[in-house]
């Protein structure tokens, strides 16, 4: 029986809006810049400042990745045809492709390995033993990557969870107020990430490696290490960790990054709906973050035993049935989380020095012997920021390691009209931006105020407020960094400005930009690579016009395959879907010299397309479905995948995607 006052939001995640007021580049308006003119080759040679490499070479040295991934010899790239968009409730690739459910939610893959309950009526300790719900960001790594492996027949496939739907994980739904433990349970080990050990069959076919000491289960409830500059600080002391050094689990798990020395990287997105602060003035660490004041997204503060677990959720003040001190728990959340994939012991390590806000997903700039390492990361609510961290040490492959995510300095994108852009220090020694604080009324009294207060620290700093950027992706051979920004609708026009350049942007763009090594990285050129909206939609100063075969709406997952195709993906809202000229969720690719774009992949009936991984050999792709089945209520299912058989309840999981000649994918 449903409490009257208990609903749980099952729509999907909105963002906060940054209603700070640093300006929205009103002042230079008028001198909005012109897209670049002439043919792309020497408008790119002009911004860039250099000529882009054929996507296609074999003989280019890829300079990111962790095993120093080398392409097939020359494929040819982009050679199937567009597929249309559509509304099945099935996974549609182009002809000549086969794709398959993988590692659907509730698999079971570690510990006794429980078997999946299609009744929704697994436990919460099933659930910690059995892949979690909204599959999302996710990496191959080839055995022992490490070692420069090439391996493209067996590897740990990591992915992340970002959040669930009650409705379908539960055998009628959340059953009412107080929750009880054992499904809040079940909810909290939905979150994180799996780990899975997998290898390919005599048949060729990748099958999870049962038994493997690898496969394993990382949840809101897993024990961490705080790291970096807030580590230790009084702001992250909780009763459960009284020096400030730990906290437990990772949330909203939503892009991922990973390593060139081989480890994994989880983003903290929404966490702060996790949470609830009645307090009448919260502070300013959980407010400019959207800590909600009277109750936390799944009522899991309300969990009727185990208050040690999910007490934590509510950090009001000084609660008289509190049994600890929870109003730091919220300031160990919003942080890039390193993993160990090949270590199963291993404590994931929160590296509170690349900032903390809603980090969709991370992703490393060229990795060059001997010089810093440079990790971007966006922060995906309305009108918020694109950073940049650059490691103080430098980077040595012998010895390279995550302590280079533990000291370095953090900076925020600001993108001039001109097409220039200026990156932008949150440093304690920064001495502009302690005077901008001054100015405006805000103190910082140590770096690991600012990282705590990032959102903060990049209003002060004067950041270009973006429309809500997603995943980042660097291309493989010239360093480029392409961004999506996803949609936002609450730009008006005064609002406009030259990177986000129009009003009530509800389908999105991808900008790009390259580093100006003339000033050691702390300027940049950009320019808009795509404007996306349905047919017809022109991106100026290029020849890039939509049509039917690459129409699309809200860009969120990007990734670059190491031949140099840019693969983007759509997370389209459930009423975007349903009434706009899109068909269902999709992923597409593209070519970033010719911008030659076409539909690769479309979802089932209400899902997110997010996360994407190749084997070495770019011959088998992994993409995450999230979400199937949306807007489902406990007794009806708007779709049934990946069962496809009309009644079970539909379940997120990884796509194998396969050339049927045994190819290159997207060739
Ligand atoms: Fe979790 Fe910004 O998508
Ligand atoms: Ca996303
Ligand atoms: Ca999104």
């Amino acid at each position: 029986m449903q409490n009257k006052n208990f609903q749980i939001d099952n729509s999907g995640i909105d963002p906060q809006t940054n209603f700070s007021d640093n300006p929205d580049f009103q002042s230079v308006l008028a001198s909005r810049r012109s897209f670049l003119k002439g043919s792309l080759g020497a408008a790119i040679a002009t911004i860039m400042g250099t000529a882009l490499v054929g996507c296609s070479s074999d003989t280019a040295e890829p300079v990111t990745g962790p095993v120093g991934i080398k392409p097939e010899p020359a494929p040819v790239l982009l050679g199937f045809a567009a597929i249309a968009a559509n509304r099945l409730d099935d996974i549609t690739v182009p002809t000549g492709y086969t794709a398959r459910a993988f590692l659907p939610m509730g698999t079971p893959v570690s510990g006794s390995y429980p078997a999946y309950l299609a009744d929704g009526s697994n436990t919460g300790a099933d659930m910690e033993q059995q892949v979690g719900a909204h599959h999302d960001g996710m990496h191959f790594f080839p055995l022992d990557a490490r070692s420069s492996n090439q391996n493209s027949n067996e590897g740990v496939l990591v992915f992340n969870h970002e959040y669930l739907d009650a409705n379908v994980l539960h055998p009628i739904g959340p059953t009412g107020l107080p929750r009880p433990a054992d499904e809040v349970r079940k909810e909290v080990a939905a979150h994180g990430v799996t780990v899975a050990h997998i290898k390919k069959d005599a048949q060729g076919q990748f099958q999870l490696v049962q038994g493997s000491p690898l496969n394993r289960r990382i949840t809101g409830a897993t024990p961490m290490d705080i790291t970096g500059p807030v580590r230790g600080d009084a702001k992250v002391v909780t009763k459960y960790s009284q020096d400030g050094t730990r906290t437990r689990g990772t949330l909203n798990n939503c892009g991922n990054g990973f390593t060139p020395w081989g480890t994994y990287l989880t983003c903290e997105e929404n966490w702060a709906g996790y949470f609830m602060n009645a307090d009448a003035t919260q502070p300013r660490e959980h407010r400019r973050y959207g800590v909600g004041s009277r109750n936390g997204r799944y009522y899991w503060e309300t969990a009727d035993s185990d208050a040690d677990q999910y007490q934590r959720f509510n950090a009001t003040s000084l609660r008289a049935d509190a049994t600890e001190d929870y109003r730091n728990e919220p300031n160990t959340f919003g942080w890039i989380v390193e993993i160990d994939p090949f270590n199963p012991d291993s404590v994931p390590q929160k590296r509170t020095a690349l900032g903390r806000f809603g980090h969709e997903g991370v992703i490393f700039g060229p990795v060059v012997e001997g010089q810093p390492i440079t990790v971007y990361s966006g922060d995906d609510s309305t009108f918020e920021y694109i950073y940049k961290y650059v490691s103080k040490a430098s980077y040595f492959k012998a010895t390279a390691g995550g302590h280079l995510l533990n000291d370095g300095t953090l900076y925020v994108a600001k993108f001039n009209a001109d097409g220039s852009g200026e990156w932008l220090a949150l440093d304690i020694n920064n001495e502009t931006l302690m005077s901008k604080a001054a100015a405006a009324g805000v103190s910082f009294d140590s770096q690991a105020d600012i990282l705590l207060n990032t959102r903060l620290a990049a209003d002060i700093a004067g950041a270009t407020k973006m429309d809500r950027p997603e995943w980042g992706a660097v291309h493989p051979t010239t360093g480029e960094v392409y961004f999506t920004l996803t949609n936002n609708t609450a730009r008006k026009p005064e609002q406009v400005d030259a990177v986000n350049p129009r009003a009530n942007n509800a389908t999105g763009h991808i900008v790009r930009w390259k580093e100006n090594a003339a000033t050691s990285g702390l300027s940049f050129n950009w320019d808009i690579f795509l404007l996306a909206g349905d047919v017809g939609t022109t991106t100026p100063g290029t020849e890039l016009t939509l049509t039917a075969d690459n129409h699309m709406a809200s860009p969120d997952g990007l990734c670059f395959s190491a031949n140099g195709l840019l693969w983007i993906q759509t997370d389209m809202s459930g009423s975007q879907q349903g009434t706009g000229p899109f068909g269902n969720n999709q992923m597409l690719v593209a070519d970033p010299v010719t911008r030659s774009i076409k539909r690769f992949l479309v979802g089932p009936v209400d899902c997110e397309v997010t996360g994407l991984a190749f084997t070495p050999d770019l011959k088998t792709m992994f993409v995450n479905i999230q979400h199937p089945g949306d807007r489902s209520t406990p007794n009806q299912f708007t779709s049934n995948w990946p069962a496809n058989d009309g009644s079970s309840r539909p379940r997120s999981a990884t796509v194998i995607v396969t050339k049927d000649d045994g190819g290159v994918i997207g060739s």
